[in-house]
């Protein structure tokens, strides 16, 4: 029988992949090229000397940005206020492509090397199971024969070395990461007390703001319903970026220079445990200031409130893993409809560590000058003003009377 296994390369999903052999799988390996810093291709040879059968390298960085990234932009999505669910957007773009594969191979079985206490194992087996009903998931971290057989890393060690399978000798990190081109992860280990000071060299898609440049620089950030279409250097007066990727990377580029977008933060996981986190998402935080800002503009008063509380509801799919459902279809339809006047340019500076925005401008503003100039009057007779305050303050009478036993009027 033939299984397909979400391969990274590491100790963990190598052994992974040489106990499934050793249980009669067919093994063939998947990778997903989601702008993570890995050598593929060593990645490759290391799974084909392992036993893989065949080995699949997708480049998924566009469909990621596209589909995902540029989703999560349009709606504002933040979960607990904090996250900007970098790992829980690169999820549905995984699952869909591994599916995909194992349909085409005539696979039976998916397989990926997520914890039992996580929320990647939902977010990709819900992928899954949306997908291709039919499918058989191998968990191995679930199952006991093999979490019994290796209780820790030297018992994977041990056995890597029994199978020729090549550990390079990085020294572990004291913590557990997840890249891609939207973010970086830091969990467990040593940060797994929140009291616990990240170390100054965990940090890598962004240098400290405090050794960020003196000077600041300016962008000019270009949206079409809702989502960015070109990005303009001010301050070199020359760079311009207009493909989704590109515009992208770059946007990463100038954050990490001048330190946007690190957070830490203890967040709720989906099955009820609390973890502590720590990101970087350093292009995906300058494009939320922006895009707040623009919406600010362009956007109708109850519109955007409605909006607002989809952002957060979106922000909880996402994260729990529900991406292929019918509730994020929906929320996804009256977002991508509120977005058609989001359109313009939003001025931005970036300075050590922060998003600062200077101005924007939009063909479809509601803004109206003459309605909210101090300096002039017009648009509506002022008068009309007094009855509005009046009748808002009937309810606040009435509360105040009854808490202080004071008369109303
Ligand atoms: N806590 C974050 C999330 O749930 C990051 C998860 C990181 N995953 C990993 N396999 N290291 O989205
Ligand atoms: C894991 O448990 O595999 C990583 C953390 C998570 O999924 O939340």
């Amino acid at each position: 029988e033939r299984v397909l296994l979400a391969y990274s390369g590491g100790l963990d999903t190598s052994c992974i992949l040489a106990w499934l052999i050793d249980q009669g799988f067919e093994v063939l390996c998947y990778m997903a090229n989601i702008g993570q810093e890995e050598d593929f291709e060593a990645a490759r040879e290391k799974a084909l000397k392992i036993g893989a059968t065949k080995v699949f390298i997708e480049d998924l960085r566009k469909e990621f940005v596209e589909d995902l990234v540029w989703a999560s932009v349009k709606a504002n999505c933040l979960y607990e206020g904090v996250y900007y669910l970098g790992t829980s957007l690169a999820r549905p773009v995984i699952c869909r492509k591994q599916i995909e594969i194992a349909k085409a191979e005539g696979c039976q079985y998916v397989s990926h090397g997520c914890t039992g206490k996580g929320n990647d194992q939902v977010r990709f087996e819900l992928g899954y199971y949306a997908l291709h009903p039919g499918i058989k998931v191998i968990a191995p971290w679930r199952d006991p024969t093999f979490y019994e057989r290796f209780p820790g890393r030297p018992a994977l060690l041990e056995y890597a070395a029994s199978k020729n399978i090549p550990v390079f000798q990085t020294a572990a990190k004291p913590w557990s990461t997840d890249e891609n081109l939207y973010h970086i992860s830091f969990e467990a280990g040593i940060l797994e007390d929140p009291s616990v000071t990240p170390p100054k060299d965990m940090w890598k898609l962004t240098v400290d703001p405090e050794d960020a440049p003196n000077e600041p620089e300016r962008i000019a950030i270009h949206f079409k319903n809702g989502i960015p279409v070109k990005v303009e250097n001010k301050t070199d007066g020359q760079t311009v970026k207009t493909d989704a990727l590109e515009l992208f990377l770059y946007l990463n580029q100038l954050g990490r220079k001048h330190g946007v977008g690190r957070i830490d933060i203890v967040e709720n996981r989906f099955i009820g445990i609390k973890s502590r986190g720590c990101y970087e998402t350093p292009g995906g935080t300058i494009l939320r200031h922006a895009h707040v800002d623009l919406e600010g503009l362009t956007l109708d008063r109850e519109v955007r409130r409605l909006r607002d509380q989809y952002s957060q509801r979106l922000a909880e799919i996402i994260y729990n893993g529900l991406w292929y459902s019918a509730e994020r279809e929906f929320i996804m339809a009256s977002v991508d409809q509120s977005q058609g006047p989001v359109n313009g340019v939003v001025n931005v500076k970036l300075y050590k560590g922060n998003v600062i925005i200077e101005g924007r401008t939009s063909p479809s503003s509601l803004y109206d000058s003459k309605i909210a100039s101090m300096d002039e009057a017009g648009g509506f007779n002022p008068s009309d003003s007094e009855g509005f305050i009046k009748i808002q303050s009937i309810r606040l009478k009435a509360y105040m009377a009854q808490k202080t036993g004071l008369q109303a009027g």
